[in-house]
């Protein structure tokens, strides 16, 4: 029989501790609400107050639970309140001294079976541990922000936790509605060990003038399906805290540089400049604890007046390819009303891309998405060539052929033959360095990666590419080009895997070597990331799609440019490849292999 928990405490009162309050009172369990201060601790019951009533406002709760669950919190300064609960799940800042202070005292003042548990993020359940007479009481309960939405709850067993415990806690998770994983005691268990890096290496770019904030985070919203971007997430999450968590997975786990944390987290939190928290981060909000983002003095102007600053009129665009990219850009042209010109390699490529532009357009027809005027003035927008010189008079040209650099750069000096002064030259590529295409012309200048996803007609997302080289009016060109798409564009500078490419797959490498290390299982780390920090896929899942040989591809190409030992491809994912486990396309899936 799992242990009856009728009463818990929670130290700490500030981003998670609030709502851990909650989680726990909403769930019928009695909860004693401990800060450090009268002022800290009128913070925190007012945190507790918003967010019950965001909930009873969006009708996600009914006014008289919400008392009921207000009733169910007694509030007090000191831990000597705890001394009668069953189990405290301490919050305080991301400090092993100060986590460690607080464990011993929690010894001294709990009854004598009281689970003692920390929810901290990065630092050792073990050393917190040793600070009491009952190491095998205290274990990690690591939830996620918000705690009251978030279904995920790591519990870390140390080698000393009793059995018992981890599985009263596992049976409170459930009781909490939670999904719980269980692992050991590993700096930044799964979720954090595989976020932490990915976010500072997003301020990384950031700090180097790489993309703006909203370019950032709109990439990975847009590219990947987040639910935030990664320097809202920081904000989200405190800056503060973000430090101290970085700061202690580089020390923690083996001094990778990735989570050395950025010069820039340092200064911000030197600054003041917390996140919500404070009301200002990475962005600026209407008032410290508020998740609304106003206007500061980095926001974009209005993209309206930005497109029209030298922008050149596009009318008629070529696109050069016959494959799955050039098919759908085609389609997407044609249907924002574009004259198009198709150019492939012979007719019969030709014939087979016009043959798959239509069938795209009669699904879109018969899905409702286009009325049939609308299929057949696409259609009756586009010219299909066999011959480059049909891109004398276009005013874009977007290539979009084999991914190999010989191929595109021949193309790039023919086009420059070819196409009338003037015209914007466009590479789709994902992983060659535009600059190269550029250098094939003698119009550098003119020349912008427009990198889409795939499938074009349906990713949101653009990145705009811009080399030392491009010249200010091509990015104004392209981007409003991709606006007359109704697509979002976000610009970048020409490193290998633009903004998308660059912060994902080093970490679907990293869970890639997660596994290898044994840490965990595929569907644990799936789930981690899912209800953790509600990513549409988990990383598993994610490489089965995508294709492992082209995640391995990417891999390498990012640790070729960069020489940053930690972006090397994971030995298990080089060896897959090997094996022909190249996921869904070829029937060879992750699990395949872990679930022999
Ligand atoms: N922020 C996140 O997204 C997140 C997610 C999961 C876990 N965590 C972990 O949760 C813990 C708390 O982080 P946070 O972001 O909520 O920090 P925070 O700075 O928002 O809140 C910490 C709170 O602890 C209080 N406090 C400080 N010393 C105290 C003491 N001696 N006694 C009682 N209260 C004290 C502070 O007044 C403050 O309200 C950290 O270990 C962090 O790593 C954070």
């Amino acid at each position: 029989m799992a242990r009856e928990f009728t009463s818990v405490g929670v130290v700490g009162l500030g981003t998670m501790g609030a709502g851990i309050v909650e989680v726990f009172a909403r769930n019928g369990i009695d909860v004693v609400a401990v800060e450090i201060s009268a002022p800290a601790l009128e913070r925190g019951q007012a945190t507790l107050t918003r967010s019950t009533d965001r909930a009873v406002a969006k009708g996600k709760l009914d006014p008289a639970d919400r008392d009921a669950l207000l009733d169910r919190v007694t509030f007090a300064v000191g831990l000597d309140a705890l001394h009668a609960v069953d189990l405290v799940i301490e919050a305080v800042p991301e400090h092993l001294d100060l986590k460690q202070r607080i464990f011993a005292e929690l010894d001294r003042v709990c009854k004598p079976d009281a689970i003692l548990a920390t929810n901290t993020s990065s630092l050792s359940v073990t050393e917190i541990s040793v600070a009491t007479s009952r190491p095998n009481q205290v274990i990690g309960i690591h939830f996620f922000n918000p705690a009251p939405v978030m279904k995920l709850v790591e519990v870390i067993r140390t080698v000393v936790t009793s059995a018992d415990v981890v599985a009263d806690v596992e049976a409170l998770c459930a009781r909490l509605g939670k999904v719980d994983v269980t692992i050991n005691d590993r700096a930044g268990f799964i979720a954090n060990a595989l976020l932490f890096g990915y976010l500072n290496h997003a301020v990384a770019l950031f700090e180097s003038n790489y993309a703006s904030r909203e370019d950032i985070d709109a990439a990975m919203k847009l590219g990947c399906g987040l639910p935030m971007g990664p320097l809202a997430l920081m904000d989200l999450i405190g800056v503060d805290t973000a430090y101290e968590i970085l700061d202690t997975m580089y020390r923690r786990g083996g001094r990778d540089r990735r989570h050395a944390p950025v010069p820039l987290i340092k200064q911000m939190v030197t600054a003041g400049l917390l996140g919500r928290k404070s009301g200002r981060g990475f962005y600026t909000y209407e008032r410290p604890g508020s998740p609304v983002v106003v206007p500061d003095e980095a926001t974009p102007v209005a993209p309206a007046d930005a497109f029209s600053e030298g922008g050149r009129a596009i009318a008629k665009v070529g696109v050069v390819g016959s494959g799955t990219m050039a098919t759908g850009i085609i389609e997407v042209f044609a249907r924002a009303g574009y004259e198009v010109v198709s150019v492939t390699r012979g007719a019969e490529k030709s014939a087979s891309i016009c043959e798959a532009v239509k069938t795209s357009l009669n699904k879109g027809v018969v899905r409702g998405k286009l009325s049939e005027e609308e299929r057949d003035g696409a259609l009756g927008r586009i010219t299909w060539s066999a011959t480059l010189d049909h891109l004398a008079d276009v005013d874009l040209v977007v290539e979009a052929v084999v991914e190999e650099l010989s191929v595109k750069k021949a193309l790039f000096a023919s086009l420059d033959e070819i196409c009338k002064p003037g015209v914007v030259l466009a590479t789709t590529t994902s992983s060659l360095p535009v600059i190269e295409m550029a250098m094939a012309t003698q119009r550098p200048a003119d020349v912008v990666g427009l990198h889409f996803f795939n499938p074009a007609p349906v990713m949101q997302l653009v990145e705009v590419v811009r080399t030392i080289r491009t010249a200010p009016e091509t990015v104004a060109t392209a981007r409003a080009v991709c606006a007359a798409l109704g697509k979002t564009s976000v610009v970048c500078g020409d490193r290998s895997g633009f903004v998308v490419n660059a912060l994902l797959f080093p970490y679907l490498n990293d869970a890639v070597k997660m596994l290898e290390a044994s840490y965990s299982t595929t569907d644990d780390i799936d789930h981690a990331m899912k209800l953790g920090c509600g990513y549409p896929m988990g990383p598993f899942e994610l490489l089965d799609v995508v294709g492992l040989d082209v995640a391995l591809a990417i891999q390498r190409e990012l640790y070729l440019e960069l020489r940053e030992p930690g972006f090397a491809p994971a030995p298990l994912l080089e060896h897959l490849v090997t094996a022909g486990y190249l996921g869904r396309k070829t029937g060879r899936v992750f699990r395949d292999h872990t679930h022999r």
